[in-house]
């Protein structure tokens, strides 16, 4: 039994004042989520004041991205520790917004894992395709570098302990999402990858959001299909009406 997981990625929005108040929203508009783990991945700033707001809700926080090694002199960075210090229980990791922009490769996303489960903070590692790699039909062998290369060296307890996040890049803030189909049939791809890799067990533990363009009006159908083990939430995760719909469409 996988329990679902939505979680809302902020990104680079929101002051400490407007994360307080989106966190507000959510905590105060829906008081118990039922069957779902509620995660919240607020900008560096914001996470403690968050955190410290959020100790006694069901809501977690996490962090958007981590530096591999635990401190010293790395001018701009933040490591596992120093997120678990603002609050954090979670990290996300190799985002494709950090692949693109920050050149985060798949081994950089490897060396993030490992410290991340060091620390018990849990991944949430985010794979996906171009849409000209899905032109060109290479979905699958995209997906599978980006997990045989990011998992490297892992056990098969650690990857039960991390969550994957496909976020097929054209659909990542463009209002175009991933048709339930396209959706379920990568998931598949995936669950068979850690299979193959980390033996049966793993893949039927591993909990697989999908990510891009999630919303009230599409969420109850993509969250329904059976390898949708919840979703990891942009745009909509901004508004707490929005975020709060899609955590009640959990069926
Ligand atoms: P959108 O929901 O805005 O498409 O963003 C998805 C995403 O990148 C979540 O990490």
């Amino acid at each position: 039994m996988r329990t679902p997981i939505i979680a809302g990625n902020w990104k680079m929005h929101n002051t400490i004042a407007a994360a307080l108040e989106l966190v507000k929203g959510i905590h105060y508009g829906l008081p118990w989520p039922g069957e779902v783990e509620v995660i919240v991945a607020p900008p560096t700033t914001a996470i403690s004041k968050v955190a410290d707001f959020l100790q006694d809700s069901y809501i977690q926080v996490a962090g958007q991205d981590l530096f591999w090694e635990e401190s010293g002199a790395y001018t701009g960075e933040i490591s596992g520790t120093l997120l678990q210090d603002a609050g954090a229980s979670a990290v996300i990791i190799g985002h494709s917004e950090r692949r693109q922009y920050f050149h985060e490769t798949d081994a950089t996303v490897n060396k993030k894992i490992k410290a991340a489960l060091a620390l018990q903070l849990m991944p949430i590692v985010c794979v996906g395709e171009t849409l000209a790699e899905r032109e060109a039909g290479q979905v699958t062998e995209v997906v599978r570098t980006q997990i045989l290369e990011g998992l490297a060296g892992l056990t098969t307890a650690e990857v039960t302990d991390l969550v994957i996040a496909y976020e097929p890049i054209w659909a990542i803030g463009t209002g175009k999402t991933a048709t339930p189909q396209q959706a379920e049939d990568v998931h598949v791809i995936i669950r068979h990858i850690i299979a193959e890799q980390f033996g049966n067990d793993a893949a039927d533990a591993v909990r697989i959001l999908y990510g891009g363009s999630v919303k009230p009006a599409n969420s109850k159908e993509l969250l329904s299909l059976p390898n949708v083990d919840g979703a990891l939430v942009g745009g909509a995760s901004l508004k707490a009406a929005d975020f709060i719909e899609i955590i009640k469409s959990v069926s």
